[in-house]
């Protein structure tokens, strides 16, 4: 009998791949995907503990299931991800019809586990060690990567994709919980990799993700020994047949290696586009957070990449309200946004996490309002940049991998007259979002888009017709 299962993910790429592989995972066993809470046999929450906000949100999600799961107690409801490795049997007492705990080292053991709970066998859950919970080794081994085969009919975007090159966190900042959750580093075998790569380039994919925590620092060696980097993958993914573009996310500032950005200017397919968040703009508070790196060394890295990359467009992600952190620390955030122009910025309120070194060493004594303050202020700074710059493209031809409609245009979808033509959106080589007229077939296409205007965040254009293959033309 067919089965129905709703999910909601939350939190980074990591996650995103994780619910793709989940679901595809039960729909082999016959699961069919449905919208709708109340029309589910399972429910699953794919969840973050990045910020406190994020478990609020799910625990809040969660509490709207109490009702649904007291009339209909045969449902599933399972929380799967950072979350779950976090709070673990927290979770069923904070929640108790929950049925289902599995934490991100686990995600091929879900299957089976759905199993044992309709079977009658109860509650179950399974998590991964914790960091000071035995070995290395053994610590390593109880964090499995979950990277079954792709099955292309079961993937939602066949023409993009994120592949897995790394799992785990090492760098261990002191605000971050990630190590904790995902457990350690572990690079991902590079024959795996480009197996993977392939089989999704042969069954039409053109652009792939790279993801992991820091990429950059992507270090594994193959069956016969030889140790990769970074830089030595994208060099033997450049040459997949059908491959378009090849992007890899995040950056750590200390591993951008020249070697690295030798190889996304030589390499065409990879994207001169680079997220290398710097987290704050002032020594003191990077030392606090234990970055790594100070300020003389981000711009080290911000002159390397401008004289090595032509084209570039950096992005950025920024703690603001760290503890400690004085009026005149968060003024150097705003000097260093201003001098590196970054194509955009994510901008977080620092949030405490229980069992990360910040929280044991330092107080968390900036208040509420000040914080909100300075995300405001370094947002609108942020926006105004990124709205000058894009300024800078109005008259430019991009060249725009198409993702879909647009959001408007999905709203607008039952009012549409011509369905042929639509509102599309999509995202240029490096990262800008474009959005413009055209027509659904040329969803999964690269086309050639010239800028007419832009807000801080969206290019809009046309398509250039005259460059274009005979299709289009019949759009007139
Ligand atoms: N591995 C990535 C970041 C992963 S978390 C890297 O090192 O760049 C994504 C972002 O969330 C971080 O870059 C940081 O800006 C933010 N973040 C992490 N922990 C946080 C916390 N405790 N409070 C607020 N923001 C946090
Ligand atoms: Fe967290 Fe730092 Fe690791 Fe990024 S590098 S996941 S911020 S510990
Ligand atoms: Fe959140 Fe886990 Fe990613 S904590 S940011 S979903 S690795």
């Amino acid at each position: 009998m067919e089965k129905r299962l709703f999910i909601e993910t939350v939190g980074c790429q990591m996650n995103m791949l994780d619910s793709e592989l989940v679901v595809a995972s039960l729909r082999k066993q016959g699961y069919v995907l449905t919208t709708k809470p109340e029309e589910a046999d399972t429910l699953l929450f794919n969840t973050c503990s990045v910020r406190a906000q994020s478990e609020n949100k799910t625990y809040s999600h969660l509490g709207m299931l109490r009702d649904l799961k007291e009339k209909n107690p045969e449902k599933v409801i399972g929380v799967m991800g950072c979350m779950a490795q976090n709070h673990q049997h927290k979770i069923f007492t904070r929640a108790p019809y929950v049925d289902l705990i599995v934490g991100p080292g686990q995600l091929h053991q879900i299957p089976s586990m759905i199993d044992k709970i309709n079977a009658g066998q109860g509650k179950q859950i399974e998590v991964s060690l914790g960091r000071k919970d035995g070995t290395r080794d053994q610590i390593t081994r109880s964090h499995e990567s979950f990277d079954p085969l792709r099955d292309p009919e079961m993937r939602p975007t066949p023409f993009q994709a994120y592949v897995r090159i790394q799992i785990g966190c090492d760098k261990f900042c002191t605000y971050c919980i990630v190590p904790s959750v995902r457990g350690p580093e572990q690079g991902r075998s590079p024959e795996d990799i480009l197996r993977e790569s392939r089989h999704l380039a042969e069954h039409g994919t053109v652009e792939i993700t790279l993801v992991g925590q820091t990429v950059n620092s992507y270090k594994a060696t193959d069956s016969s020994g030889k140790l990769w980097r970074l830089a030595d993958l994208l060099a033997e993914l450049q040459e997949i047949e059908g491959l378009e573009r090849i992007k890899f996310v995040t950056n750590y500032p200390k591993d951008m290696t020249r070697e690295l950005l030798e190889a996304v200017r030589d390499l065409s397919k990879v994207s001169p586009y680079l997220h290398v968040p710097l987290q704050s703009g002032s020594d003191e508070v990077l030392k606090r957070m234990k970055r790594g790196y100070t300020v003389a060394d981000y711009r080290e890295m911000m002159a390397r990449i401008r004289e090595m990359v032509p084209g570039y467009a950096v992005s950025s992600d920024f703690i603001v309200g760290f503890c400690g952190e004085t009026e005149e620390d968060f003024q150097k955030t705003v000097e260093l946004v201003e001098e590196c122009r970054f194509k955009n910025s994510f901008i977080f309120k620092y949030s405490q996490r229980e069992g990360t070194r910040g929280a044991d060493l330092f107080i968390d004594d900036i208040p509420h309002h000040v914080k909100q303050q300075r995300n405001n202020d370094l947002l609108a700074i942020q926006n105004r940049i990124s709205l000058e710059d894009n300024q800078k493209l109005i008259g430019d031809t991009v060249h725009v991998l198409v993702e879909g409609p647009s959001k408007t245009a999905l709203k607008k979808a039952d009012e549409v007259e011509n369905p042929h033509a639509t509102q599309l959106i999509g995202r240029t080589h490096c990262d800008r979002i474009v959005v413009f007229d055209g027509n659904p077939r040329q969803i999964g296409k690269i086309m050639p888009v010239v800028v007419y205007d832009c807000h801080a965040h969206t290019l809009f254009g046309e398509v250039v017709t005259q460059q274009c293959g005979p299709e289009l033309f019949a759009l007139g």
